[in-house]
């Protein structure tokens, strides 16, 4: 169905374009776990040797729990968003704690951590352990309101309902941590907010949006 030839599609377009990111080079929840908390409101080519000085300095949980806050907060200036940084060290303290040391690898264990909300729960249970958990941050909302013509504005509560409800129904099959990134990686390089590339568009096909010269249109500005 039209679902699964989205997915199929979706899929095929990461393999061949995904970007050679350093967190695509490992298994390590932790490594994936602190990308998507660096990723969440920073740049990719600003996290990546923000990330690369962290882990060396703090290779384990274990390490990253056991450092004084203050050095954990120097590695991150010029991050911003420093409660990032306290929860990040906030809960590899209690993954000691609670849970020996090892990430727990489910969404719903993942969600009772400090700074775990929806997004990074389903990022990490998808990417690290392979559980077939859906994720919706900014690039997934434009994304899947287009191809689906989702109505509703940014922080719009029905059209939130709706694109979770899409998202959980669309990560159920094959390969959801890499259909969760090939999710977001579209919307970051193709399904972009101005001028999208709806000719190098995999599943231009499949998007209503497209279909019904709406693509500008949709999401609309966040009403405020
Ligand atoms: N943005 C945040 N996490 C990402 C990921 N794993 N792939 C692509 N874009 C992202």
């Amino acid at each position: 169905g039209r679902r699964e030839s989205l997915r199929t599609r979706l899929l095929e377009w990461y393999d061949r374009q995904k970007r050679d990111l350093p967190w695509r080079r490992t298994r390590d929840p932790y490594a994936i776990w602190l990308s998507e908390v660096m990723l969440q409101q920073t740049q990719v080519a600003t996290v990546i040797p923000y990330w690369e000085r962290f882990l060396q300095r703090f290779p384990t949980v274990e390490a990253l729990a056991a450092a004084p806050l203050p050095d954990v907060l120097a590695l991150w200036r010029g991050l911003g968003y420093y409660s990032r940084a306290r929860n990040l060290h906030g809960a590899a303290q209690e993954v000691v704690a609670r849970f020996g040391g090892k990430l727990p690898s489910t969404a719903a264990e993942l969600l009772t951590l400090p700074g775990f909300g929806r997004y990074t729960a389903g990022a990490v249970a998808s990417i690290a352990f392979g559980e077939p958990a859906p994720l919706v941050d900014g690039n997934v909302a434009r994304v899947l309101s287009r191809i689906f013509e989702v109505e509703g504005a940014p922080g719009d509560r029905a059209r939130e309902a709706r694109l979770w409800a899409l998202a959980t129904e669309l990560v159920h099959g094959e390969r959801p941590g890499d259909f969760n990134q090939a999710l977001m990686e579209h919307g970051a390089t193709v399904c972009r907010p101005e001028s999208p590339l709806c000719l190098l568009c995999p599943v231009r096909e499949e998007c209503l949006a497209y279909r019904h010269g709406r693509v500008d249109e949709l999401p609309p500005a966040r009403v405020r």
